[in-house]
């Protein structure tokens, strides 16, 4: 099937690029959507299947608002099983009402019902996303936020035009069961079968020449990516062929611009990306490769492919152009390696807050609090009469201070808010691991500590200025952790390889110009340490972004209280506010 003809003009690429369109805004404060999740059958690789979508779109509608803005979106749901929406990197600033994960600040939206996402955007700019929050729905159910700032661009404009570059993970099978297999057998997922660039594979997979996506552009201008990691699974790697990427945004906060020829995204990051299109092109060459494919630092099995798609500069080509056959396709050399810690290191180190007089750096210089939490993934031994899928016949489990998160079945905000005490959860979660050994050194079999399971969070006081070291441990597998927090965003303020050292390496903190995001990937065999200002009273969810470690336990919550001030308070659930 490679050598398909194609021609480049392709409708199914446009339609899926247009925005949605608000269906209402009285005033250019209030923004409002309807998303109605339902089903959709698509191909892909050669077959066709339903997959959950919003509105039928696959990548779904962009949410595209001012900062400031009051968003409202009404979600339906119009299929038979439960859903949630999530809104990911949005502060939620007392709206925590409005976050999404199922179980953690709602229950569920129940088929047939209707539940309204309220939040007010503020002190955010650039690129986010949003993503179903229950199960493995958020494998086809994701798309953009985009967020318009006040002021200017902090860097160079105009802009041409914006392009979004959003990762996904395809599997020819249901997705929607994934999650009750891991549970009933302990076992792993299976690995997907494509990645995707907005929803499209690229024409190096069987079947997929016609679902490659490709973006015509102007040579000589300024372009803005806005590039999304919505895989479930996979770090990514990123390059164009022949260009130069400026990074001047990730996680919605502005970063001190650096040039570099690949980026390193975890799931859960977001970039706002500079290309400029200066190359020179004769006729037949104006054809250029963009790439993603797995920074890999796990020994289970992954989708080692990768996803392709092209720029094309506008008038070096005519429009019924054949792309070129796979076997003639060269991937940018700079594209690093599948291994490449080196690359992914360094990458991440160029990252910067802005830290202008506009724009400070608002990084806690001194803390109230320091929690250190020992991220694993476990081996537990097979309960008598049960199949176990796991490793050498055990099932496999993920924690943190070994303790497995495991969601009640009730909205812990709710449950938080009206005081109830509870059988539901607990606010004991240790603060430190509960034994100290060599983290990242261990034999990575044999010092497996059985986790304990439960529903275990933290609490502070509003306004704690709070210091998470996150440490990655041996156990069964060094990975590179991409750890979200919910309701707030942090400043990554170090990080090293081996096992965190209090006295040695909090000298080396960047109190200065630390990078400030939502999702920090802690490096493979290492550890970061993230400052946060708890001033958004609820309950947040913290966890890895990686869908199969999620599902296997690897998280926790932490409650902010609230403070003294009317304007320091959780704001009353809404009416709607979906029942378990
Ligand atoms: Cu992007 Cu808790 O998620």
């Amino acid at each position: 099937m490679m050598n398909k003809h194609f021609v480049l003009a392709t409708s199914l690429v446009l339609s899926m690029l247009l925005t949605a369109i608000p269906f209402c805004s009285s005033s250019t404060t209030s923004k409002r959507y309807h998303f109605n999740v339902e089903w959709k059958n698509i191909t892909r690789l050669c077959s066709r299947k339903a997959i959950l979508t919003v509105n039928g779109e696959y990548p779904g509608p962009t949410i595209a608002v001012n900062e400031g803005d009051d968003v409202e979106i009404k979600v339906t749901n119009g299929v038979s099983i439960n859903t949630t929406i999530h809104w990911h990197g949005i502060k939620q600033l007392r709206t925590g009402w409005a976050d999404g994960p199922a179980y953690v600040t709602q229950c569920p939206i129940k088929p047939g019902r209707s539940y309204t996402y309220k939040f007010t955007v503020t002190g955010q700019r650039g690129t986010l996303w949003w993503h179903a929050h229950i199960a493995w729905q958020r494998a086809t159910v994701y798309g953009a936020i985009i967020i318009y700032p006040h002021l200017p661009y902090p860097f160079a404009a105009p802009i041409e035009a914006e392009i979004p570059i959003i990762f996904g993970e395809w599997w020819n099978l249901p997705v929607e069961g994934i999650e009750d297999e891991m549970y009933k057998y302990g076992s792993g997922p299976n690995s997907s079968d494509a990645y995707t660039i907005n929803g499209l594979p690229g024409s190096l997979y069987p079947c997929s020449v016609q679902d490659t996506f490709i973006k015509t552009v102007e040579r000589g201008k300024i372009y803005m990516l806005r590039i999304i990691n919505a895989a479930l699974n996979d770090e990514l790697f990123f390059a164009i062929a022949n260009h130069t990427l400026t990074v001047v945004e990730a996680d919605a906060s502005y970063t001190k611009p650096f040039d570099t020829e690949a980026i390193m995204i975890t799931p859960g990051q977001t970039y706002t990306v500079i290309l400029n299109t200066n190359q020179h092109t004769h006729d037949s060459n104006g054809l250029f490769l963009m790439a993603a494919r797995p920074y890999l630092t796990s020994v289970f099995p992954f989708d080692n492919s990768t996803t392709i798609g092209f720029l094309k500069y506008k008038g070096t080509m005519d429009e019924h152009m054949v792309l070129p056959k796979a076997s003639n396709l060269v991937l940018p050399h700079h594209l690093p390696r599948m291994e490449d810690h080196a690359y992914a290191t360094q990458f991440v180190r160029k990252l910067r807050s802005l830290g202008t007089t506009r724009y400070p750096c608002v990084v806690p210089k001194t803390i109230d609090k320091r929690v250190v939490i020992a991220i694993s993934l476990n081996l537990q031994n097979c309960p008598p009469n049960q199949r176990c899928k796991g490793y050498n016949g055990k099932r496999f489990a993920a924690s943190m201070n070994n303790q497995s998160f495991v969601r009640p079945m009730t909205s812990i905000l709710e449950w938080h808010y009206k005081n109830f005490s509870s059988m539901q959860y607990s606010i004991d979660f240790p603060l430190q691991p509960p034994s100290v050994f060599d983290y990242t050194g261990v034999d990575p079999l044999t010092h497996n500590l059985n986790p304990n399971f439960g529903t275990k969070l933290f609490v502070v006081e509003y306004g704690t200025q709070l210091e998470i070291v996150l440490q990655d441990t041996s156990f069964l597998n060094l990975e590179n952790h991409p750890i979200h927090v919910h309701g707030h965003n942090f400043f990554i303020v170090g990080r090293g390889f081996g096992n965190f050292n209090v006295e040695k390496d909090t000298a080396g903190y960047n109190l200065v110009d630390p990078p400030e995001r939502n999702t920090v990937g802690v490096p493979m065999g290492g550890w970061a340490t993230i400052r946060i200002n708890a001033n958004n009273p609820g309950v947040w969810f913290i966890h890895c972004h990686l869908e199969e470690h999620t599902s296997w336990g690897l998280a926790t919550g932490f409650i902010v209280k609230d403070g003294s001030e009317p304007y320091q308070r959780l704001i009353s659930p809404p009416d709607d506010l979906p029942r378990c």
